[in-house]
């Protein structure tokens, strides 16, 4: 991964290379619903999206943007915490997990991702995904709460065992103040 590429791009691309028709993927944080889109786009008319989002007008945004593109029949909005998302998809089932972390833009900035909601996810996400299948974790440090949150992603990801799991984080080392940067597990 090159890390001078923006991480959102990156994420894209490490989903890209492992999704196919037919698979089941998950948006973590749907937000806008640029990724859901994305995913929804890549499973095709016989793969599953599920979309999660805990404010409501996150999930109508999402919605909007995935219906304006003809693919709502691929996805499954969920209004609630992506902790829970392992009650919704069974065990190593799950081709791609995208996170894409903090608040929701244009809305409220005290709704933000947190670092231990944020873990549980990740461990949830962990275990849906199927040998092959990839998670992506785009973090944002230097907003409150993002700094905690970014480097026990980063440290969660870095004790993961090796023998199971490809882990690569995509970082800029070269700017004034800590960018955003991509988590990439991919399980083996
Ligand atoms: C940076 S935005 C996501 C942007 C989105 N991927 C897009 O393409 O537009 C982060 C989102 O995470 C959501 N969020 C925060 N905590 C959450 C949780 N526990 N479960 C699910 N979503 C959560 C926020 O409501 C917000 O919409």
């Amino acid at each position: 991964m090159n890390p001078s590429e923006r991480p959102t791009v990156l994420a894209h691309r490490e989903v890209a290379a492992v999704l196919r028709p037919g698979d089941w993927a998950i948006d973590a944080t749907a937000g806008n619903g640029h990724d859901t889109a994305f995913l929804a786009e890549r499973v095709g008319e016989s793969g599953k999206v599920l979309a999660f989002d805990i404010q409501a007008e996150a999930i109508a945004a999402a919605r909007a943007r995935v219906e304006a593109a003809g693919l709502g029949g691929r996805v499954d909005f969920i209004h609630g915490s992506h902790d829970r998302m392992a009650d919704h998809a069974a065990p190593a089932s799950v081709a791609a997990v995208m996170f894409n972390l903090g608040y929701f833009p244009g809305g409220d900035h005290a709704v933000i991702t947190r670092t231990a909601g944020t873990l549980a996810a990740l461990e949830a996400a962990r275990s849906l995904l199927k040998s092959g299948g990839v998670l992506t974790v785009v973090c944002y440090p230097g907003h409150p709460g993002g700094d905690e949150e970014s480097a026990a992603v980063a440290a969660w990801s870095e004790g993961l065992d090796a023998a199971d799991h490809v882990i690569s984080i995509a970082r800029r080392s070269d700017t004034m103040r800590p960018s955003p940067f991509l988590v990439a597990v991919r399980r083996r």
